[in-house]
């Protein structure tokens, strides 16, 4: 046991005070100038033998029995005389954070129950010594299914994560560049060993060029009402007069496109819709046409509807409709379900400009996976990758939000859940969604009151705003059900090419 603790740095002592989560310790004067906040810290107390605390180390304060925080010194004026007239008693308190007991020689661990006593050395943690391979190994027993996705910042020590948990969903917050996206993949490589993932790429850069299985947002099909919202924004078409109208053309325009026969009834009488041209836009003009006349159009609605779809919709966009976007969302799940413990399934939607298609595209695939889960009542095991999130998982994201806060509620049971990826907590995710994610990879945060927002879903032991700050980019505190230890641990995310 001494030898363990003689590769270690010694840095001071418990004091008074200490409580299971909770030491107190005094630095040696020759280290205090060294120690560093988080730093991994050993407990060794001799009152029992064979094992030790762990913790982080937080809240270093400098101190001095004359210069006291509310007492006023003639020093301030006369701060010549200070040394001829005291030596120097300042001294250094910080606390660790206890977060488990380590029994190293039989590399177990558990929760911390006890206190440390007063008086107990106190270590900070090397790297390269021996006892960080206990810890890991000891860690290792009690986590189910084991990923790493870097290491405690300070002590190297290679946290072992519990991927089982990545099924009650993960949320990745920082500020812009602080390395989301690259943390996100270092966590898609490792969770496909037991997932099948779907990577919904917003912009097409983050995750497109480091796969081979991708697939183009402009070959999937959209549905009828996602290509109703696109055909009013794009033909400036006012919603209140012309969304009924464009709904139904919609529908019966895709299922035209399908070889289907629609008819339509209203009131007693029922219309065919026939269209035989061949041009793509003015196929679609003709349906419309056609349907606004069955519903009881006006004259000059139509004019109007014909009028504006001609001059403002864009051609190319309604060729792809005819003839690229083939590919079912079933089609698009099945396929992540077979890459299952090979590859991620990335879907481009940097391909598509509109964010009602992107969104559309989302709400299918995921409305997909769902669907067959409710037809075999078997778990699927399949996570979706949102980077990006505010586009999708905010407040007002219409149709996304509900399909994600639905996996975030439900999903845990059949498997299905959301890694989600976002510079802002409060606005950027709605408070339903959050409220259901149980692991969080923090770092520094864009906007003050974020780190508060965690906070109010998830225990973050005791982080303040200014422990942030001094964050450096792939730097994350992991809090939350994947991370084994109970105090949020800071990571640095391993190298990411
Ligand atoms: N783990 C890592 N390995 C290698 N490089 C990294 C890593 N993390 C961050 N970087 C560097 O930082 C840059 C920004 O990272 P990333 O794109 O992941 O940030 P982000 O937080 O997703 O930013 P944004 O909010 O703008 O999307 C990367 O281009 C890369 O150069
Ligand atoms: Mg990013």
């Amino acid at each position: 046991m001494s030898n363990i603790t003689s590769e270690l740095k010694e840095v001071g002592i418990v004091l008074g005070g200490s409580t299971p989560s909770y030491a107190p310790v005094q630095l040696r004067k020759d280290v205090e100038d060294s120690v560093e906040e988080q730093q991994l810290a050993i407990v060794r107390d001799d009152k029992y033998p064979g094992k030790l605390f762990t913790g982080v180390l937080r809240g270093i304060r400098r101190l001095d029995p004359i210069l006291r925080g509310n007492v006023r010194t003639p020093y301030v004026e006369y701060h010549e005389y200070w040394s001829q007239a005291y030596p120097e008693m300042s001294y250094t308190n910080v606390y660790v954070s206890l977060c488990s007991i380590i029994d190293p020689d039989n590399k177990r661990i558990e929760n911390c129950r006890i206190a440390p006593h007063p008086n107990s050395k106190v270590y900070v943690m090397t790297k390269e010594a021996s006892i960080l391979s206990k810890i890991e190994e000891a860690i290792r027993k009690t986590v189910q299914e084991e990923i790493c996705v870097g290491e405690q910042k300070y002590s190297g020590l290679k946290l072992p994560l519990n991927a089982y948990y990545a099924r009650c969903h993960v949320g990745v917050f920082g500020a812009t560049g602080m390395g989301k996206s690259r943390l996100v993949k270092a966590l898609v490589d490792e969770l496909v060993k037991n997932y099948a993932i779907i990577i919904f790429d917003h912009t097409g850069v983050d995750y497109t060029p480091f796969y081979d299985q991708i697939v183009s947002s402009k070959d999937i099909e959209i549905s009828a009402d996602v290509l109703s919202s696109v055909v009013l924004d794009m033909a400036r078409l006012d919603k209140n007069t012309y969304s009924t109208y464009m709904d139904v053309a919609c529908i019966v325009f895709l299922k035209q496109l399908k070889g289907e026969k629609v008819e339509l009834e209203v009131g007693r009488r029922a219309f065919r819709i026939e269209n035989s041209v061949e041009d793509p836009l003015e196929k679609f003009i003709g349906v419309a046409d056609g349907v606004m006349a069955a519903l009881g159009a006006r004259d000059t609605t139509r004019a109007k509807a014909r009028l504006f779809l001609n001059e403002y919709m864009d051609r190319n966009f309604v060729v792809e409709v005819v003839t690229k976007r083939k590919k079912s969302p079933e089609e698009i799940v099945q396929q992540a379900l077979k890459l299952k413990g090979k590859s991620p399934l990335v879907i481009n939607l940097g391909d598509d400009t509109e964010i009602a298609v992107k969104r559309g595209i989302m709400y299918d695939i995921i409305s997909a996976a769902w669907e067959i889960v409710k037809e075999n009542r078997k778990p699927l095991n399949l996570g979706f990758v949102i980077d990006e999130a505010q586009n999708y998982a905010g407040e007002y994201t219409y149709p996304t939000n509900r399909i994600i806060e639905t996996t975030a509620r439900e999903g845990r049971k059949w498997g299905l859940f959301v890694i989600l990826a976002s510079q802002r907590v409060s606005r950027d995710i709605s408070a339903s969604i959050r409220a259901n994610i149980n692991t969080v990879f923090f770092s520094k945060l864009q906007a003050t009151g974020d780190l508060r927002e965690i906070s109010g879903f998830l225990d973050i032991g005791g982080i303040e705003e200014n422990d942030l700050a001094l964050l450096e980019s792939k730097d994350f505190f992991v809090a939350g059900l994947m991370n084994p230890l109970r105090v949020p641990m800071l990571l640095r995310v391993r190298e990411v090419p």
